[in-house]
């Protein structure tokens, strides 16, 4: 341990100095009498030239040594160098080498997504998943800035819970020293009970849903933060929702300027996230899904996939052609190139299999179900920023919703979209606060009264208005880092069929 070494994020400020760095090998390039290691110590990367006249015979031969994921410690002068990362690099005057790595299972080259996720503990060293998870970290530290700024109170739901939130059959059951159990879906009754203590609360807490699906957007252990005003009705909830979600992706777009570039985020539709977010009701979505626009929206991205699957299979039958005729070095390019695009391809295919069912799904919608995802993602495509959907049929939202006093057929609900087809990141909604109607839709739900007791509670001693909603970690740093699966956004995911590593 050298405490005097600089982090590779730092480096900027050292230009011209003497520097020590400890860290990883990433990638390594040979050339005649030069080694490019490209060095990473968890804050970035840096590119380190070691030439052999700069340096000592066992600072040239741990240079040789080294494998990728080596550690080491390199000493040596910072220069700028405009076209490198972070803008510097290092040029080396020593290497030692501290551990030798085995053969790396992850090469710099293309790997199944299956692959990697076996070798989860491994990947979260790569550039991608360093920037996804760094664009989370961003992420909460916002959230709590936001609130806490906002007077708000961080207040903790249990984990293990006696009844279900958000309807019986997503539950994680466990013994419970020979009563049944459950992980959390939600901190909300929990939150509504600190809010009627405290005012103003948001939990951040993990919560569990034993959801059997296997989709982009679905993981069965999650993040979520849930706000909970006392005082607080639909309106205002819309409101703050917003000015949330802007404040995230602004923070990220300031701060994380490197990582959004690592992950090749187009950051444009990320800076019209501006307020007001379009508000519609349910029975509008209805209308604008089952419209003739959101099948011509299909027919334009039915035409946008053709033209890009025929771009990527020309350029397959390129390298084809040139394969046999190039150099060692340009194969292995090849090689790589050709993952990514049969990797892309495969996508394509799915989404070009599943786009009729998208337009039937959307055609036929009728009024009274609950939306799917391909719904969202094409409502969302309707539009350029999130947008915010509320007062749903009663029949498809949780028990303790509030109806509409306009109509008693909706419940006063409502869910924010990510653009870009994302989908669904918050839920929530004005809280019902009469007593008898509560108990009614415990029984109607089919839920136990006795387990909400306490729950009632609130509605006996000074029941307010009051209202709240829960954002969906995982899916919003999705959404940000512009990720193809939710499951790159959490170091370890749990998802159906995945409990390791
Ligand atoms: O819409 P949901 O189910 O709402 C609630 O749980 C409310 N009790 C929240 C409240 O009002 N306090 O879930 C809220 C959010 C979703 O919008 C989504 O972002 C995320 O949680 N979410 C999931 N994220 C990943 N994987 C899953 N299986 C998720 N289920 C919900
Ligand atoms: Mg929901």
């Amino acid at each position: 341990m050298d405490k005097s070494a600089v982090a590779v994020e730092a480096l900027a400020t050292h230009v011209g100095k003497a520097v020590v760095l400890q860290g990883w090998l990433q990638n390594k390039r040979a050339s005649k009498n030069l080694y490019f290691i490209e060095l990473r110590d968890g804050s970035g990367v840096v590119q380190c030239v070691v030439a052999k006249r700069e340096v000592d015979d066992a600072s040239w031969s741990a240079a040789a040594q080294a494998t990728q994921e080596s550690a080491l410690v390199l000493r040596g002068q910072v220069v700028a160098h405009e076209r490198q990362i972070g803008g510097v690099e290092l040029q080396a005057s020593g290497v030692e080498l501290i551990s030798l790595a085995e053969e790396y299972p992850i090469t710099p080259k293309a790997h199944g997504v299956d692959f990697l996720m076996d070798r989860r503990h491994l990947w979260l060293r790569s550039r991608r998943q360093w920037a996804a998870l760094r664009i989370r970290n961003r992420v909460i530290m916002s959230i709590h800035e936001f609130y806490q700024e906002r007077g708000f109170v961080q207040m903790d739901a249990p984990i293990l819970t006696g009844s279900a939130v958000e309807g019986t059959s997503t539950l994680f059951e466990i013994d419970y020293f020979g009563s049944p159990a459950y992980l959390t879906q939600s901190g909300q009754l929990h939150g509504e009970v600190m809010a009627m203590a405290f005012g103003k609360i948001y939990t951040f807490g993990p919560t569990f849903r034993a959801e059997k699906s296997k989709t982009r957007r679905h993981l069965t252990e999650f993040w979520m933060i849930e706000p909970e005003m006392a005082f607080y009705d639909l309106d205002m909830n819309m409101d703050l929702a917003e000015d949330f979600i802007v404040r995230l992706v602004q923070d990220v777009l300031r701060d994380c300027q490197a990582e959004l570039t690592m992950l090749k985020r187009d950051t444009a539709p990320l800076a019209r996230v501006q307020a007001p977010f379009p508000r519609i009701s349910y029975s509008e979505a209805v209308e604008l899904l089952t419209s003739p626009k959101t099948q011509e929206l299909l027919q334009q991205h039915a035409e946008n996939l053709h033209t890009e699957r025929s771009a990527l299979e020309a350029e397959q039958a390129q390298i084809g052609k040139r394969y046999g005729q190039v150099k060692q070095w340009k194969r292995r390019q090849m090689d790589a190139r050709r993952i990514v695009i049969n990797q892309r391809i495969g996508e394509i295919e799915e989404a070009q299999r599943n786009l009729p069912q998208w337009a039937e799904s959307a055609r036929d919608f009728v009024w009274g179900k609950d939306f799917g995802g391909s719904d969202e993602t094409l409502l969302t495509w309707h539009f350029d920023r999130p947008i915010i959907i509320h007062r749903y049929p009663a029949a498809v939202k949780a028990f303790y919703m509030k109806r509409d006093p306009e109509d008693d057929r909706l419940a006063l609900g409502m869910d924010v979209l990510a653009p870009e087809g994302y989908g669904e990141i918050i839920g929530g909604g004005e809280r019902a606060t009469d007593l008898f109607f509560l108990q009614r839709q415990v029984d109607e739900h089919g839920l136990p009264r006795e387990a909400f007791e306490w729950y009632f509670d609130l509605r006996r001693y000074g029941s307010v208005p009051h209202a709240g909603f829960g954002l969906g970690l995982e899916r919003t740093v999705g959404w940000i880092g512009h990720l193809e699966h939710i499951r790159e956004t959490i170091p370890f995911p749990r998802m159906l069929g995945r409990l390791s590593p």
